[in-house]
């Protein structure tokens, strides 16, 4: 039987790499969904939790990780082993920034290594990290080609950007739409195949590029916006206006205007970072993308007003208490 086949039947042998805000819930959602989940990660503290039935992510409770483990559709593991019996490979590994401010992707490196060491002809291989752009078919695609895989025949590799917002109670994995870029169309129809078992919506895209790229996208927006609240409220608090009431008015617009407020500092471990992503990779290209330039240093000026909002002029401070923001962030 064909990875299609055992997808649709739901007996694919699934690993996650990484169980950590991402790739837990997504275990957890597969797990429910009657695959037989294993969820690897190399810290033994987290594992051993994990095996005990605790959860320490907002989004999965340790009453909903108990019966998947007693039933044994959910197993966390340190043996990347079991990679080999797996069908479809999931890898949700840190994408943090190095100190030059460049993208440390030594994390899908060595899960990368891992599944293509581990490699077995017929697999699905997903990755979810976020990343730059070019990073699925230019670093994994080779590791799988050197292991013996022909992409599209007996592997099969695609990019698809998580967008879990950890804590939101309204959007969970399974009502968040699922962008699915694969390199070759067989291997888009099979990732689409395989979210779509848990997620009402799925969008296919031409390629893993174009899902990166769909990704950074959402977050440059994002940072790029709170940096213009942070400067706007800078700006409001000079003229003595409440900033809050000003996006509060200028959002009842029904169209072409989403409100972002300002807060101290961009927040989440994801949006501050994600647009250095992007910004190296159009460098290596001979661009400067100069609005990411200017949101990250807008960034660092509203920091600089003070951590504590106490330290904020009141027009920012009011904004600032009624948007506070989720502690993390997609
Ligand atoms: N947390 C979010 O809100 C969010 C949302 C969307 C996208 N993302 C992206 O998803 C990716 C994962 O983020 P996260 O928040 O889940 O990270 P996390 O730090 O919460 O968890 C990552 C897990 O991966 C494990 N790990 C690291 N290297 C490993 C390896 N080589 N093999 C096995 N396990 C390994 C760690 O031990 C940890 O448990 C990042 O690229 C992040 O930018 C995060």
């Amino acid at each position: 039987m064909n990875v299609s086949e055992r997808i649709e039947q739901r007996i694919a042998r699934v690993a996650i790499i990484g169980q950590g805000y991402v790739g837990l819930p997504l275990a957890v959602e597969f797990a429910r969904a009657g695959f037989t989940v294993v969820g690897v990660d190399n810290d033994v503290d987290r594992v051993a939790g994990l095996g005990l039935g605790q959860s320490y992510t907002p989004d999965v409770k340790s009453a909903d990780l108990l019966p998947l483990l007693a039933n044994g559709r959910y197993t966390p593991s340190t043996n990347f082993a079991v990679l080999e019996e797996s069908d479809v490979i999931v890898i949700c590994v840190p994408t943090p920034l190095r100190k030059s401010k460049d993208p440390d992707i030594s994390y899908v490196m060595a899960a990368a290594e891992e599944v293509s060491t581990h490699f077995r002809p017929g697999q699905l291989v997903i990755l979810e990290s976020t990343t730059y752009p070019g990073t699925t078919e230019e670093l994994l695609l080779p590791m799988l080609e050197a292991r013996g895989g022909r992409v599209g025949e007996n592997v099969f590799l695609a990019f698809s950007p998580e967008r879990i917002d950890p804590a939101n109670g309204k959007f969970q994995v399974r009502d968040i739409p699922k962008v699915v870029g694969g390199v070759t169309a067989e291997c888009t129809r099979l990732a689409a195949l395989f979210y779509g078992q848990i997620i009402d919506r799925v969008q296919p895209v031409s390629s893993p590029k174009v899902a990166e790229l769909a990704k950074l996208y959402e977050n440059v927006f994002r940072n790029i916006n709170i940096a213009l609240a942070n400067e706007f409220a800078l700006m409001c608090s000079r003229l003595d206006v409440n900033t809050k009431e000003v996006i509060d008015a200028a959002a009842t617009k029904p169209f072409g205007f989403m409100p972002f407020y300002p807060g101290p500092g961009i927040g989440g471990h994801c949006i501050p970072l994600d647009p250095f992503y992007l910004s190296w990779k159009m460098r290596l290209n001979g661009y400067e993308p100069r609005f990411i330039q200017r949101s990250t240093s807008a960034a660092a000026a509203s920091t600089a007003l003070g951590s504590s909002p106490s330290a904020w002029p009141t027009s920012a401070r009011s904004a600032t208490r009624a948007s506070r923001p989720r502690s993390r962030s997609s």
